[in-house]
């Protein structure tokens, strides 16, 4: 090998006339009778080297043969390029490598796929292959990202006292949350670790240990069902405060994410970031993670749809609607396809009317009165060629189902800005959802969430009301980081697992040592984690998770690459005490 003098990002104009060494891939090769030209690419970038039979040394037949993803060592000296064959779009665009000498390092199979062609091949094939789809440029930038995340992250946090502490990934299985992954032990038969949803119960520990200031890059593992931003292992920020109030955590947690925006995208983020309640967040995007880059928020109608002939909406509890501008170009065929894809979120319907220049047009727009049309056109600042879609029935459905439909519609009509981030607080969430199936409450953030001071008495009175000290960062309709200043008093703990169906006894069985150890000093403290993977998606630009994972999961779960999950010897589950149960059974 021909140890390398520059990589294949590096040459310039300046080097002209240098003998120099470069390794790489084969990207491209174009045959010009007796000229062969080929891309050669490293992480670093491109670089067109030039075979020439007349000056090159080896056999000539040889490099004729070159194909894709070969891997070479040349030598040759670097050259300007006709002013015709300058590439402006490649930094190395001005010169090109007339070679000398080449090795051959290793030479590549016929491919699977083309590499610099992404649309090539469906998902499933390239992640078969991902170490040829890492390759690609998308995906190492998308890496390299994440790497520049994960600097800045560490650098600003190290900066500002936090301590970099890591948690065990074999832990005690807790209750609540999503499904754990379960670990086997060999050495207490019939008995199992869990692997981390998230170190929380850890890094309460260390604040009463008195460490004050704590983060960790760190993975997380749930067992739940997967989406375009989930994945079985995901990372997490984690970070835990002292003494500390929501202020505290917000003014940091903006610092933070306003440095990781400017260092690795340049991008200045708001200061400070704009927060709503929950509540407001429902109310007026129909959702908790609203996108804030575009505006259709819902409108209430049920004043308007009460006085309207049209009697379904009488009966129910909330009528609200947006409107999309210019959706009178909406076919018969796109309303039925919308309101298919509302029902999904529990709507009966999806009711609509067009604004013309005559008044409202088709829908149920014939149950409004000429004067109600107007004052409906008037309050809600309708425009010749909108739409009004409207949803009534109860509030969390209406709610639900219109802040879908405002994300579904945003899509469609690409609303959304991709260079732009909008971040926001939302807070003041309420403590508990019922589960009605489970016939008790579920904390809505977690157990150790800490109710707002003005609601503890609500524990008592009626805890569905109660809201909590829980807070979710948001970005451009995803979640991209939750926390909440925590429970410190051990009376106020053993409440809110009561609260959860949790016995005393179970309680101590699985949360013992932590109440136990709010008994002896625990300090006020409050955290947050942020979903890394998100945070990067955010960052690279793209919506799927899968992106920006190095070798990520299917939506099953699975690895294509390595073939995992997969069965193992009898030995093995001997050793482990299990038996598998003939699936047949
Ligand atoms: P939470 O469960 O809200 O909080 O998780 C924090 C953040 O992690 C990200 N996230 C995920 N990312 C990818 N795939 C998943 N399956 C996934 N699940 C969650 C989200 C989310 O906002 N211990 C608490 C934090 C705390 O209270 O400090 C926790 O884990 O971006």
């Amino acid at each position: 090998m021909f140890k390398r003098t520059h990589n294949c990002g590096e040459l310039r104009i300046t080097d002209i006339g240098e003998t120099v060494n470069l390794n790489g891939w084969v990207n491209t090769v174009r045959l010009h009778g007796q000229v062969v030209f080929v891309d050669l690419r490293d992480r670093y970038g491109k670089t067109q080297i030039v075979f020439n039979a007349d000056s090159f040394h080896g056999d000539f037949e040889v490099v004729k043969k070159l194909s894709m993803e070969d891997v070479l060592s040349v030598k040759g000296k670097v050259r300007e390029r006709s002013e015709s064959a300058v590439n402006p779009n490649l930094k190395t665009g001005e010169i090109e490598v007339v070679i000398s000498d080449h090795l051959m390092l290793n030479e590549a199979s016929p491919l699977p796929f083309v590499i610099h062609d992404r649309e090539s091949a469906e998902e499933d094939l390239r992640l078969k292959y991902r170490y040829l789809e890492l390759r690609m440029d998308v995906l190492q930038h998308n890496i390299l990202t994440r790497h520049k995340t994960y600097q800045a992250t560490r650098s600003f946090l190290s900066d500002h006292d936090f301590v970099e502490v890591e948690t065990p990934v074999l832990m005690k299985s807790t209750p609540e949350g999503a499904r754990d992954y379960l670990v086997p032990s060999r050495i207490h038969q019939g008995q199992f670790y869990a692997l981390p949803q998230s170190p929380q119960i850890y890094k309460q520990i260390l604040m009463i240990s008195g460490y004050d200031r704590y983060f960790q890059i760190v993975k997380c593992f749930r067992d739940e069902d997967l989406r375009a931003d989930r994945q079985p292992e995901f990372t997490q920020i984690d970070i835990e405060m002292s003494f500390v109030d929501e202020e505290d955590v917000f003014t940091n947690m903006e610092n933070m994410t306003r440095y990781i925006f400017k260092t690795v995208n340049d991008v200045d983020l708001p200061d400070p970031f704009p927060r709503l309640t929950y509540q407001e967040a429902m109310e007026i995007y129909g959702s908790d993670k609203p996108d804030l880059r575009y505006e259709m928020q819902l409108l209430d109608l049920k004043k308007y749809t009460d006085i309207s002939d049209f009697n379904a909406f009488r009966s129910v509890e909330r009528v609200k609607g947006i409107v999309v501008k210019g959706g009178a170009k909406y076919s018969r065929k796109i309303i039925d396809e919308l309101t298919e894809f509302v029902k999904k979120y529990k709507a009966k319907g999806l009711a609509w009317m067009k604004v013309q220049q005559d008044g409202f047009e088709g829908g149920i727009s014939k149950f409004f009165s000429a004067d109600l049309q107007d004052s409906l056109q008037n309050e809600l600042g309708l425009k010749e060629n909108d739409i009004l879609f409207m949803i009534g029935d109860d509030s969390s459905i209406v709610l639900n189902a219109l802040g879908q439909l405002r994300s579904k519609i945003a899509k469609m009509e690409d609303l959304a800005n991709k260079d732009e981030f909008k971040p926001v607080w939302v807070t003041e969430f309420p403590m508990f959802d019922h589960d009605d199936e489970m016939g008790r409450f579920v904390a809505m953030h977690h157990p150790f969430t800490a109710p707002r001071e003005e609601d503890v008495e609500l524990l008592d009175s009626d805890p569905s009301k109660a809201l909590s000290r829980g807070y979710d960062l948001t970005m451009n309709g995803y979640e991209i980081a939750g926390g909440s200043i925590r429970i410190h008093a051990p009376k106020i703990q053993e409440k809110v697992f009561s609260l959860l169906g949790l016995s005393h006894d179970e309680a101590v069985e699985k949360f013992g040592f932590l109440v136990e150890a709010l008994t002896y000093g625990a300090p006020p403290h409050g955290g947050i984690a942020f979903g890394f993977d998100r945070l990067v998606m955010l960052l690279a630009g793209t919506e799927n998770i899968r992106d920006v994972i190095a070798f990520p999961k299917t939506t099953s779960a699975t690895s294509l690459m390595d073939q995992s999950p997969s069965s193992v010897s009898q030995l093995q589950l001997k050793e482990l005490g299990i038996t598998i149960n003939d699936p047949e059974d």
